[in-house]
């Protein structure tokens, strides 16, 4: 019964406890025994690691009984909590009525939580505040609930107080959620209208969709199709996540489940389509997600150029559970064939990059990240460059702008100054700062390349670890910035060049060609690294010969020592591109990430 169902999801800054609490309301409710909880999250992670798929369960369905001796159908939908992913959060959201906003009573209000409860009552979502970790001696509900209401501004004197880890308060959490949040609308005699949150690829089974049912109803072996692409596809199965994964012969009005058509194409299907009925269909999609554009861009390439289709084709696998990560061939003459992959942050490159090579038994090198620059050319025209190499010549040129992002850092009082200091460093403008009781908010503009260098990683360390930064796209501003190539024994290297700022431009390439220097090994030659802008060499390093080879140690014909050493030899050069005759390796491209 619809009234009876109540979709929502769980959202917390990092650590919080969102995983605790959410196996403990599968527990409660049970979903699955002790026993089965652990053996569960075994059988995923074997799985994934066999198949190379993410079988992770999205969205979790839950049977709960209420203290009125009411049933309810609970389903909850994971969330990433990371900075980067603020995107599948929202999405997550778009399904759901309501949201649970887990907030740790050690820490109180950290930058995520604003942010994920900003994005959950703009999409008009009943906030639930819950304050976890109550179990703990440091913990201080009243004062965090005060930080709920002066830093986000939501009431927090009904906020549920529990702890995840004993269970305390767990059972005044679900009686909460069934009270406050609505009960979705629609009915099952509409026409049918189901949204895809989620899709993955299975070997096996082909694409799988994750999907919530807007109205209407979806029966098991009827055809549907799917409204933006206008494919047509009979339903093979469906079901839902409890978590364990149940067949169903319908999913009703309201309900969160799966889907599977046999899909083997994986171009077929885009999250944020929408499923209808083709005997009754509906007469129009549902408003679908706001398109997600990437921040950053980087040259993701195999170092051995046989992997180049098998690359393209997991890039295109992984793209349908990944729908924020764009791709599209790049050809570097330094690098070969790859792809330039367009990501929402480092931290999406870095889960993009290893999950390609370990679900794809790929070895790939990146070159350095680079943000969307726009720039106004000598004609008036506007272009957008995602590459440095796709830089046009300097006398076109009439205006650079690069991004700016729009940041909100939370901190104790202490550090405040140290972040100050650090922000000054990063081309900022400071737009205000209020002092809470425990925490201060710093608001500042930056520009995004300043943020994906480091700045993350800077801003904890200045603040022991205390500060928690979310940033977003704020504008393009005019900016001083120059393309700087790097040059290895004469031979421009294109996957090397970058855009600075003019400022400390001498400075800046000096330090990146000493980092570049530490990175490259020596060869049986000097190798000669310099930085240019157009014609004029404004820093160069020498990286002197190797005086001994390294079989020089083998006296004689000391076979197996000789094949010790290579083997050694050949383990240190993964992950390692050759240029000409120089072996490059991916630190190298990462150098300027490196400099502090
Ligand atoms: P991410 O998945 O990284 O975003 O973290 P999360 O929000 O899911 O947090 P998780 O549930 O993994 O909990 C983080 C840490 O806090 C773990 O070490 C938990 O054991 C601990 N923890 C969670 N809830 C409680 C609680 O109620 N009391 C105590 N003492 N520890 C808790």
């Amino acid at each position: 019964m619809i009234k009876n169902i109540r979709n929502f999801s769980i959202i917390a800054h990092i650590d919080h406890g969102k995983s605790t609490i959410s196996d403990r309301l599968i527990q409660m409710c049970g979903g699955l025994s002790e026993r089965e909880m652990s053996e569960q999250v075994l059988d995923s992670m074997d799985l994934e690691k066999e198949r190379g798929i993410t079988i992770k369960a999205q969205s979790v369905t839950i049977f709960y009984v209420s203290q009125k001796k009411e049933r309810y159908q609970l389903n909850f939908i994971d969330t990433p909590g990371h900075v980067n992913f603020s995107y599948e959060v929202s999405r997550s959201l778009h399904a759901c009525e309501g949201a649970i906003l887990i907030v740790d009573a050690t820490q109180g209000v950290e930058a995520q939580t604003v942010a994920n409860c900003y994005t959950a009552v703009e999409l008009g979502l009943e906030v639930i505040p819950v304050i976890n970790k109550i179990d703990l001696k440091t913990a201080n509900p009243k004062q965090v609930k005060e930080e709920i209401e002066d830093i986000i501004g939501i009431n927090a004197i009904d906020a549920i107080e529990c702890s995840g880890k004993t269970g305390v308060g767990i059972i005044n959490l679900l009686e909460s959620i069934i009270y406050n949040i609505p009960s979705p609308r629609g009915n099952n005699e509409e026409s049918l209208r189901a949204i895809i949150i989620d899709s993955w690829f299975d070997n096996y089974m082909g694409v799988v969709s994750l999907i919530r049912i807007k109205n209407g109803q979806l029966k098991k072996g009827e055809t549907i199709q799917f409204m933006n692409t206008n494919k047509k596809y009979t339903v093979e199965d469906i079901g839902i996540f409890t978590p364990k994964k149940i067949s169903k012969t319908t999913l009703f009005c309201g309900e969160v489940g799966w889907i599977i058509c046999g899909i083997k194409k994986i171009n077929n299907i885009i999250v944020g389509d929408t499923i209808t009925s083709v005997k009754f269909p509906a007469l129009n999609p549902l408003p679908g997600f706001k398109k997600v554009k990437p921040q950053i861009y980087a040259g993701v390439f195999p170092t051995d150029a046989n992997q180049y289709v098998i690359f393209k084709e997991a890039l295109k696998k992984l793209s349908i559970n990944d729908s924020s990560l764009f791709y599209e061939i790049e050809q570097s003459s330094a690098l070969g064939f790859g792809f330039r992959c367009g990501f929402l942050g480092l931290l999406h490159m870095e889960i993009v990059q290893s999950r390609l090579e370990r679900e794809y038994n790929l070895n790939l090198i990146s070159t350095a990240p680079s943000v969307i620059y726009e720039i106004l050319l000598t004609n008036n025209q506007i272009i957008k460059i995602d590459n440095p190499n796709k830089f046009p010549k300097l006398n076109i040129i009439k205006e650079i702008r690069e991004p700016i992002a729009k940041c909100i850092i939370l901190s104790p009082p202490d550090y405040v100054g140290n972040i100050i200091v650090l922000c000054n460093k990063k081309r900022s403008k400071q737009i205000s700062i209020t002092y809470y009781n425990r925490q201060v908010s710093l608001i500042y503009e930056i520009p995004m390349s300043e943020i994906i260098l480091n700045f993350f990683d800077e801003l904890k360390s200045v603040s022991s670890g205390y500060a928690s930064l979310e940033y977003e796209f704020h504008k393009f501003q005019i900016s001083n910035l120059v393309k700087l190539d790097i040059l290895i024994n004469s031979e421009k290297v294109d996957a090397l060049s970058i855009i600075i700022h003019k400022k400390n431009v001498q400075y800046q390439s000096r330090k990146l060609i000493e980092k570049m220097k530490e990175s490259i090994p020596r060869h049986q030659f000097d190798v000669i690294i310099q930085a240019s802008i157009g014609n004029q060499i404004i820093a160069r390093s020498t990286i002197k010969q190797l005086r001994k080879n390294v079989l020089s140690k083998c006296y004689g014909g000391d076979i197996s020592r000789k094949k010790k050493l290579l083997k050694k030899q050949k383990i240190g050069k993964k992950r390692m591109k050759k240029i000409g005759n120089i072996h490059i390796p991916q630190e190298t491209f990462f150098s300027i990430l490196n400099m502090d």
